[in-house]
C-alpha cells in the first residue's frame, strides 16, 4: 500500500515538473525544423534565413548583411519592432498571418509546447553566439 502512495506522489512531481518552464533541450530538437534555413550559436552565419543569435530583444529584420528579408519585416523593425517571447510565439504560430510579406517559407508550429520550447532554446543565445 505504501508503495502505491509513493508512486502516485512521484508521478505527481514528475507531471507538475514537466508542465512548468519551457524546455530548451526539447527546443533544440524542434530547432531541427529551422536548421535548413537558420544557424544559431558560435560562428552562426546567414543562410536562407538570418542567423538568430541574440534574438531576444533584437530589432526585427535588422541583420545588415542578410539580403533575404521581405519588405515588411524590415519596416516593422524600423518602426521599433523588436523580438521577444510573445512576438516570436505569434510569428512561429503562423509566419504568413503575422507578416503577409514574409519570405520565411515555413508553415509554422501549431503545437504551443513546440513553440514554447523552441523559443526557450533560441532565446538562450547572446548576440555573440555564446549561451546566456
Ligand atoms: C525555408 C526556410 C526557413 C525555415 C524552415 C525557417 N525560417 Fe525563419 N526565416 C526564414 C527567412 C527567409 C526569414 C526572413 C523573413 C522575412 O523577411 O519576412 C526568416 C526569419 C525568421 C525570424 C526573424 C529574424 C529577424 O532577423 O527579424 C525568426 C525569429 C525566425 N525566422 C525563426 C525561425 C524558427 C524558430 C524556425 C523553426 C521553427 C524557422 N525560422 C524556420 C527562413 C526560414
Amino acid at each position: 500500500m505504501k508503495k502505491v502512495v509513493l508512486l502516485a506522489a512521484l508521478g505527481l512531481v514528475a507531471a507538475t515538473g514537466s508542465s512548468f518552464a519551457a524546455d530548451a533541450a526539447a527546443g533544440e530538437k524542434v530547432f531541427a525544423k529551422c536548421k535548413a534555413c537558420h544557424m544559431i550559436g558560435e560562428g552562426a552565419k546567414n543562410r536562407v534565413g538570418p542567423e538568430l543569435n541574440g534574438i531576444d530583444g533584437r530589432k526585427q529584420g535588422s541583420i545588415e548583411d542578410f539580403k533575404g528579408y521581405g519588405t515588411d519585416l524590415k519596416a516593422m523593425g524600423e518602426k521599433g519592432g523588436t523580438w521577444n517571447a510573445a512576438e516570436l510565439d505569434k510569428y512561429l504560430t503562423n509566419p504568413k498571418a503575422y507578416n503577409p510579406g514574409t519570405k520565411m517559407a515555413f508553415a509554422g508550429l501549431p503545437e504551443a509546447t513546440d513553440r514554447e520550447n523552441v523559443i526557450a532554446y533560441i532565446t538562450s543565445f547572446k548576440a555573440d553566439g555564446s549561451k546566456k
